[in-house]
Formats: C-alpha cells, sequence, structure tokens
C-alpha cells in the first residue's frame, strides 16, 4: 500500500531549518539536489521511516517562491510513494481526481512525481511518487592481472557501507534492491566477488573465504578506504568476518546475514545439491539462461564453489576467531530458512562479543525474500549513519 515517503517543507532560510532540525532530530541534511526545471532547490533530511524535503526557490517566479509569498514558511506538501505511479494517476482520474500534470514528470531523488492541487484534497497538495531505478553502473578495479568489478552509488560525504553478495550470487541478483535504499544515506561500494557477477574469472585461483577476504582487501585499497562498514550476505558474511578478523582497524561496523560458519559433510551435501549445474540445466533451463546471463561460465563457478565448499568443514574456524571481532555486529536470519537453521545465526551471535541479533520471517535460503525497506531500516539502526 502507498506510504508516506517525505513531507515537503517550503522555507525561505533553509540553512535555518537545517540548523532547527538537527536540534531536534540531531541529524544534518544527507543530500542537495536541483530540479531546475521546478525552480527548486532541495535539501533531504532522513526522519526515521520518512524524510523532510525541505524547498528553497531557486527564482522569485518558481512556484514555491509563490507559495511563499502567499502562505509563507511551513508545511508544502505530503509525498506517498505507490508501487506504479501511471496506474495510480489513472485510478485517480478515474475516481475524478485532476492532476496538475498530464503524466508523472521526473522530480528529485530519482522519482516520477505528480500532484493533487490542494483545492481537490482538502487543503493539503498531495504528490505521489516512484523511484525510478537506475541502472547501477560497473567500475572495474584491477586484481592479479584481470579485475574485479565494484557497483558505486550514493554520496562519498556520507559513511562507507561495503556490500558483499552470496555464493553464486551477485551485486545485480541479490543486493541491488537493498541498495536502492542505502544509497540515499550511505556511500555504497558493492563488490561482485571473482569468478561472480561482472567480475574476472581469476580461474587459476582455488576459491576460499581468505580468497574472497582479499578480493574485499583489493576493493578497500582501491578506493582507498581506512575504515568502513561492512555487510554480507550468506557466504559474503562469512568473507565479511574473515576481513574484519584480518584486517580489524579496517572495519567500523559490521552486519552480517543468513551466515553459518559451522559445517558438517550433511551440510557439505546439502549446499552442493544446490550447486549441480547438471541439475540445473534439465529441471530449470530458465533459471540457466538467468544465470548465463549473469556470471558467463556459471557451470565453472558452481563447480568451484562445490570444490570450496568441500574444503569448509575443515578449513572454516572462523567460529574460533569471533572473540577477537569487537566490532559492533547485526547478525540477522530469517526464521525459516531452508538452508541454514537458527543455530547458525545463534552460534555468531553468541561467539562475538559485541553482536544483537535480528530474527526476520522468512522461508527461503534467499535475499530476494529480505524486504530491503524493513532489512534497510535495520541496517540504519545499526550503522547510524
Ligand atoms: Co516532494
Amino acid at each position: 500500500m502507498p506510504h508516506l515517503e517525505h513531507i515537503g517543507l517550503a522555507t525561505a532560510d533553509p540553512e535555518a531549518v537545517a540548523a532547527l532540525y538537527e536540534m531536534l532530530l540531531g541529524v544534518q541534511p544527507y543530500k542537495r539536489e536541483r530540479v531546475d526545471r521546478e525552480g527548486v532547490q532541495t535539501h533531504f533530511i532522513s526522519a526515521g521511516s520518512t524524510k523532510l524535503e525541505l524547498l528553497e526557490a531557486l527564482s522569485p517566479d518558481s512556484p514555491v517562491a509563490r507559495y511563499l509569498e502567499k502562505r509563507g514558511e511551513g508545511l508544502h506538501h505530503l509525498a506517498f510513494e505507490v508501487d506504479d505511479i501511471h496506474a495510480h494517476m489513472a485510478t485517480l482520474r478515474e475516481k475524478g481526481f485532476t492532476p496538475l500534470s498530464d503524466e508523472p514528470k521526473p522530480g528529485a531523488d530519482g522519482k516520477l512525481i505528480f500532484f493533487l492541487h490542494p483545492k481537490q484534497t482538502h487543503g493539503v497538495l498531495v504528490e505521489f511518487c516512484q523511484s525510478v531505478a537506475t541502472p547501477l553502473v560497473p567500475t572495474q578495479i584491477p586484481y592479479q592481472d584481470e579485475h574485479l568489478t565494484v557497483y558505486e552509488r550514493g554520496h562519498t560525504a556520507n559513511p562507507t557501507l561495503v556490500v558483499l553478495h552470496g555464493a553464486a550470487g551477485a551485486t545485480l541478483l541479490e543486493t541491488a534492491p537493498l541498495i536502492a535504499h542505502l544509497e540515499q544515506l550511505f556511500h555504497v561500494l558493492a563488490l561482485d566477488f571473482a569468478g561472480h557477477g561482472a567480475s574476472g574469472a581469476l580461474a587459476e585461483q582455488p576459491f576460499s573465504i581468505p580468497f574472497f577476504a582479499d578480493n574485499v582487501r583489493a576493493l578497500f585499497d582501491a578506493f582507498d578506504l581506512d575504515k568502513a562498514h561492512l555487510f554480507g550476505f550468506s557466504m559474503g558474511g562469512s568473507v565479511a568476518l574473515q576481513f574484519a578478523f584480518d584486517h580489524p582497524e579496517r572495519i567500523a561496523h559490521l552486519a552480517i546475514h543468513a551466515a553459518n560458519l559451522v559445517w558438517d559433510e550433511r551440510l557439505v551435501r546439502r549446499m552442493n545439491a544446490r550447486l549441480q549445474a547438471e541439475a540445473i540445466n534439465q529441471k530449470y533451463p530458465s533459471l540457466a539462461t538467468h544465470l548465463d546471463a549473469a556470471h558467463g561460465d556459471w557451470e565453472h563457478l558452481f563447480a568451484r564453489l562445490q570444490q570450496m565448499v568441500r574444503t569448509l568443514p575443515e578449513h572454516l574456524n572462523l567460529l574460533d576467531q569471533l572473540a577477537q571481532v569487537p566490532h559492533p555486529t547485526l547478525v540477522s536470519a530469517m526464521d525459516q530458512d531452508d538452508l541454514f537453521s537458527l543455530d547458525a545465526p545463534l552460534a555468531l551471535h553468541r561467539a562475538l562479543p559485541n553482536s544483537t541479533l535480528a530474527i526476520l520471517p522468512g522461508t527461503r535460503h534467499a535475499f530476494a525474500d529480505v524486504d530491503p525497506a524493513l532489512y534497510h531500516r535495520l541496517l540504519v539502526q545499526h550503522f547510524k549513519p
């Protein structure tokens, strides 16, 4: 259902209003954006589950300037986000409303928007908006004569958060919807691990958790990060913990979702059954096509992952090392994860000296099952950008 996305406030003195909300809420504007077509400069302030959009007129004939002249500073509009803005506009027309534009038009903050006139809405200008996903653009960083791919989003002035996908995943396959939320408050750097997504194959390198942690080290070096937050899903979570153990001084806070550090032969068999390329080709040809588009040689990737998984009972002794990972860590998992039991997050939570635990409803071991808006709120609480 539509939710309150932001509240627009018209202001003649944005610096003073920003200073006021810094006193009231303890946060500064995280983004400024000009919308020249509307003659307005916007300033966004995070307010928990919603935002404030301060509106400053850029010229005396802009709609906001006329508004200020007529009504003075204060509440300008309420904005509700909808899933399908074109359909919503059509529905409202059928109900007798006259939107202020013929079509939804581009507004600030990567959104399509339209307004209803206050005459039709009991005195409050109402905006409807829908985020339009702009594609993530890959950046390549050199790595061992090949390259790794990183997707960078958000303002570099915001705290940096490095995002790691799971085994057989990729940024575009798994974490992209979460990044669409995170990029508003964080400088996001999302890595595709070697052999995954748009990164180089590094075909000579056997996969291991320390190898992928070294991929993360290469990202930190390439972007000159002294210290950053780190999030990892599943294998990405194990890699994040390995990296925190190897380079504790480079980590601020950690968040680990659906990771497992205790492997036995039964779990190895269960995991590797999911990585049977032949079975996927036979039973799920459309998934095979999908994987082909995402990774290139996905069958080789799956074979290399199976190799690694076989070594996990022997080599993944990270759990014993977690006492030396003092960083504030959010450990989360799905309550009915069909791959890892709840013992996995509980073991992590107990082993990490400074962790909090969140169990979310969900049945599949897939990041697609995580509600990105809900998880984003957990991460904001934890990382306090
Ligand atoms: Co607005």
